[in-house]
């Protein structure tokens, strides 16, 4: 959106590269690549420990397209993350960063769970966006591909704004024509976190209790590991002390106040005709 404003899963880098050095994780699934600033950092990770790093994403930025060309040994999927599955090996840690929807998030989780559990691999993801403002609000790159049943009632020029479900139109945190919000934000079947939940209570009644920590800084990092991992015990205590953390959600709270106030004189600025 502005360069004044983070907002990239690589904000978590150091912890995230920190609990693949831990977890000893050679191969690596993106979802969602976007720019490739996370790509890098990634790729030289699986370089440095002989593993393989596969990308996916339907729609990536020519940044990333052109870091592609000189970066051979990186497999990128030109597709979504739900039609690559079925070309995916098991991987040892997987960056969901996609769509970010309930239906895209809950079914990604399902088949990482299933290809892992084939593959005989502990569970390592790190999903981002899972608080305001896609935590319990869809946010649609393509609703078309999201089936009706699953799909909310969603707009493209209207945003969302701290402490009140609806949209407001013309105003917001919003997709600029490139994605849609659902135009309530709550309920069942309704955001990232939504699915993250829905996907650990089903896992629950199954008989298996993933880790989770839920960090509430730059839109939300979730960190879900299996328990039973030989590395489960350094990666809870590694991740603990950011779990739900007051101090980091206070202030994030306050970025997201001033985020918001930043797109508001943006647009203010538009409607003058200076921006
Ligand atoms: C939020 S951006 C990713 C940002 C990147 N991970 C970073 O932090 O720098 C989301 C990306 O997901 C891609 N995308 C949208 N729908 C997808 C899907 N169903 N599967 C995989 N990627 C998807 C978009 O094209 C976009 O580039």
């Amino acid at each position: 959106m502005t360069g004044l404003l983070i907002h990239s899963v690589s904000e978590f880098s150091d912890l995230i590269m920190t609990a693949l050095r831990l977890a000893e994780a050679r191969d690596i699934v993106e979802i969602g690549a976007e720019y490739g600033g996370m790509s890098a950092l990634l790729a030289e990770h699986c370089r440095v420990s002989n593993g393989q790093l596969t990308s996916i994403d339907p729609a990536p930025k020519q940044e990333f397209r052109d870091w592609l060309s000189t970066n051979l040994h990186v497999r990128h999927l030109a597709k979504t993350s739900l039609e690559a599955f079925g070309e995916l090996e098991a991987a040892d840690a997987w960056i969901v960063d996609g769509d970010h929807n309930w239906y895209t998030v809950y079914h990604e989780l399902k088949q990482i769970a299933a290809i892992s559990r084939r593959a005989g691999k502990p569970v390592l993801a790190f999903l981002h966006d899972i608080g305001w403002p896609c935590g319990r609000r869809d946010m649609y790159y393509a609703p078309e591909q999201i089936p009706l049943e699953y799909r909310q009632p969603h707009r493209y020029d209207a945003g969302a704004i701290l402490d009140q479900p609806s949209l407001v139109p013309g105003r917001g945190f919003r997709g600029m024509g490139q994605s849609a919000f659902a135009t309530l934000a709550g309920g069942p079947r309704n955001g990232v976190m939504t699915a993250i939940d829905d996907f650990l209570a089903d896992a629950l009644r199954e008989g298996t209790e993933y880790g989770f920590a839920e960090i509430p800084a730059v839109f939300g990092l979730g960190v879900l590991f299996d328990m039973n991992a030989v590395w489960s015990e350094r990666l809870a205590e590694l991740v603990l002390p950011f779990h739900q953390n007051k101090l980091l959600r206070a202030l994030e709270t306050n970025r997201l106040r001033n985020y918001l106030r930043v797109i508001e004189m943006q647009d203010e600025a538009a409607a003058r005709g200076t921006g």
